[in-house]
C-alpha cells in the first residue's frame, strides 16, 4: 500500500511516498480502508518536535513509528477473529493517537480503541475532521463545572481545538466569548459564539471583562495575563506548555491556594468520546470546520499550510476515494 513514511525528524521535506506492506489484523483489530484523514499540529509536533517529551514517546533520536495521522475515516475492509462489534463493510471514523498511521491507504486499529461507526448522514472527509481537535478540546471541557452557566473566553477559537471548545461549551450551556479576527466571526458565531472579539484590534486581557474560564486553544497568552480577567475562582486552561512549561508547574501549584488557577489536563482519547462526538453531530450539535481539502498526493503541501497556524479548523486529505 502507499504510505507518507518518515524516519528522521525534521521539516515537512522528511516526508516521502512509499510502498510499505499492507497490515494485517490481529486477532482484536479491524483492517479499514482509509477515505479521508486529516493533517493536524499533533503530526507536525511528531514530525518536528518542540518538546523533550515528544521525544519521549515518540522516540529520542528518530521516530518509532514512521507513520503520521492521527485520525481517519473510512471502511473496514477485514476483522480479526475476536472483533465483535464491527464487520466488514461499515464505514467508521475515530483515532489512532498514539500509534498514528492514518497517512496511509489502510490501518489496523483495535476494536476497544477510539473508533466507532460514522453517522449515516455525515461524509468521511467531514467525519475525519472532528476527532483531534474534539478530544483535545474535551479534555479542557470535561473539568468544567457546567452547572451555573459559566461565562467562558476561548482564545484561537478559529483553530482545530478552539473551533470545537466552542461547539462543546456551548452545547453544555456556557456563555461563550471567542476571540479571533474579524473573518472569522461568522463562523464562529455559527459554532454558537455570544461574543466575538478580534485580538488584531482589542486586548481581552485589558475590556474589563471577567469570565469563569479562559481556555487560550492555541497556547498564545498565559494564566499571569489572564489572571486579572478570570473570576475569584475562576480556571485558566491552555494547550501549551507555555514559556519555561510554567503550565505544568502552575497546575501543580494553584490549586493548592483555593484562588484562581491552572489546570493542564493530559489529553487521553476514549471510545466515549468519540461515541459523544458522533451522538452531537447526529443531533447536528457538532459540526466539522475545514478549512481546506487537499488530495494524498498533497500531503507535503497541506503541512506546510497547518505549519502556518492560520488554518481554520482543520486539513482534510483525501485518500482512497474510489
Ligand atoms: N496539548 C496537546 O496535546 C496538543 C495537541 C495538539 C496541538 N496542541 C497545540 O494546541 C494549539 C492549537 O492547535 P490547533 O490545531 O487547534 O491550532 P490551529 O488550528 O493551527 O490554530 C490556528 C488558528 O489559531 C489562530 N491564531 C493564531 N494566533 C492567534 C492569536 N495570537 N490569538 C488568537 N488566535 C490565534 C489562527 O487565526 P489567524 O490565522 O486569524 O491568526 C488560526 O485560525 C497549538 O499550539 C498546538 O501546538 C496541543
Amino acid at each position: 500500500m502507499k504510505a507518507v513514511v518518515y524516519t528522521k525528524y525534521g521539516s515537512p521535506d522528511v516526508l516521502q511516498f512509499k510502498e510499505v506492506e499492507k497490515p494485517v489484523p490481529k486477532a482484536n483489530e479491524i483492517l479499514i480502508k482509509i477515505i479521508a484523514t486529516s493533517v493536524n499540529r499533533t503530526d507536525c509536533g511528531f514530525r518536528n518536535p518542540e518538546y523533550f517529551i515528544v521525544r519521549l514517546v515518540g522516540g529520542l533520536f528518530k521516530p518509532k513509528r514512521k507513520i503520521l495521522g492521527s485520525e481517519l475515516a473510512g471502511e473496514v475492509e477485514a476483522i480479526g477473529k475476536n472483533v465483535k462489534t464491527f464487520k466488514p463493510g461499515d464505514s467508521v471514523f475515530g483515532l489512532s493517537t498514539l500509534n498514528f498511521g492514518a497517512h496511509a491507504e489502510y490501518i489496523c486499529i483495535p476494536e476497544e480503541k477510539s473508533i466507532t461507526t460514522k453517522p449515516t448522514n455525515i461524509p468521511h472527509h467531514e467525519a475525519a475532521a472532528v476527532c483531534d481537535g474534539g478530544f483535545l478540546a474535551l479534555t479542557n471541557i470535561k473539568k468544567i463545572n457546567f452547572t451555573h452557566k459559566p461565562n467562558i473566553l476561548i482564545n484561537g477559537a478559529s483553530g482545530s481545538i478552539g473551533s470545537a471548545s466552542v461547539q462543546f461549551a456551548k452545547y453544555f450551556g456556557a456563555t461563550v466569548t471567542a476571540v479571533c479576527r474579524t473573518k472569522d466571526f461568522e463562523l464562529l458565531k455559527s459554532l454558537g459564539a455570544d461574543e466575538v472579539i478580534d485580538y488584531t484590534k482589542e486586548d481581552f486581557t485589558e475590556n474589563g471583562q471577567h469570565y469563569d474560564v479562559v481556555i487560550d486553544a492555541v497556547g498564545k497568552s498565559s494564566f499571569f495575563c489572564c489572571r486579572n480577567i478570570l473570576k475569584p475562582k475562576g480556571i485558566y486552561f491552555s494547550t501549551e506548555l507555555g514559556y519555561l512549561s510554567q503550565n505544568i508547574f502552575l497546575a501543580l501549584l494553584t490549586p493548592l491556594f483555593g484562588g484562581k488557577k491552572v489546570l493542564f489536563p493530559i489529553p487521553k482519547d476514549t471510545k466515549e468520546d468519540i461515541v459523544f462526538i458522533k451522538e452531537l453531530m447526529e443531533k447536528g450539535k457538532y459540526k466539522a470546520v475545514i478549512d481546506r481539502v487537499y488530495q494524498f498526493e498533497q500531503i507535503i503541501e497541506a503541512t506546510r499550510y497547518v505549519e502556518t497556524g492560520q488554518k481554520v479548523g482543520n486539513v482534510v486529505i483525501t485518500v482512497n476515494m474510489n
